[in-house]
């Protein structure tokens, strides 16, 4: 399946979850065995055989690819989540999103410097939740190969603000 049958799987919802933002579903890819399959296998060849032990996945569309990528990749997957859900010490990040704001949290031993890290997430819009994950993430002292994304929205600055960061990006469609 090829990215441009991938892209055409996900769909596009005018004024959702607020009136000027289009909002991109990727539950029709999800449902799609075929397009969900192709999308994890398109970031699998992607990493393989390289020196990745976690991948960071940003609760929760991000969960959905980081478990089957970590789960096809055979590494670990660490979670990113959003406040009050993860026990013991926690290390937190407020950030901005493009309707509203909200906070993300890594259980603060969770990562260590031996930790070469993937971040996963569904879409890049502003570049807000990535942010948060790459700041919770260098607190860690785990290094970050990239942040990969099935959907770059072009029109915002999230790729230029990781580019800010000194993280690479990578995105399956735009
Ligand atoms: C969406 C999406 C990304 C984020 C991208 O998550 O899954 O995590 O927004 O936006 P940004 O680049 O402007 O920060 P959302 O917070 O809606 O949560 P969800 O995954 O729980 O649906
Ligand atoms: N997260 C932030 N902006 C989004 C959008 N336009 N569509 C889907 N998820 C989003």
């Amino acid at each position: 399946m090829t990215v441009e049958q991938i892209k055409a799987t996900i769909a596009s919802i005018p004024d959702y979850p607020k009136p000027g933002i289009t909002f991109r579903d990727i539950t029709p890819l999800l449902q799609d065995g075929d397009a969900f399959a192709a999308s994890i296998e398109y970031f699998a060849e992607r990493y393989r055989g390289s020196q990745i032990t976690q991948i960071a996945a940003i609760e929760a569309r991000g969960f959905i690819f980081g478990a089957a990528l970590a789960k096809a990749l055979n590494c670990g997957l660490t979670l990113l989540r959003k406040p009050g859900k993860l026990p013991g010490e926690v290390l937190s990040q407020r950030y901005q999103l493009e309707y509203g704001s909200d906070e993300l949290q890594i259980r603060a031993d969770s990562l260590d410097k031996n930790d070469h890290v993937v971040i996963i997430d569904d879409l890049l819009a502003t570049g807000g939740t990535v942010a948060a994950a790459v700041q919770l993430i260098e607190q860690t002292q785990a290094s970050i190969q990239e942040a990969a994304f099935l959907v770059t929205l072009d029109e915002l600055p999230g790729e230029q603000k990781l580019q800010q960061q000194g993280v690479a990006c990578y995105t399956l469609c735009r």
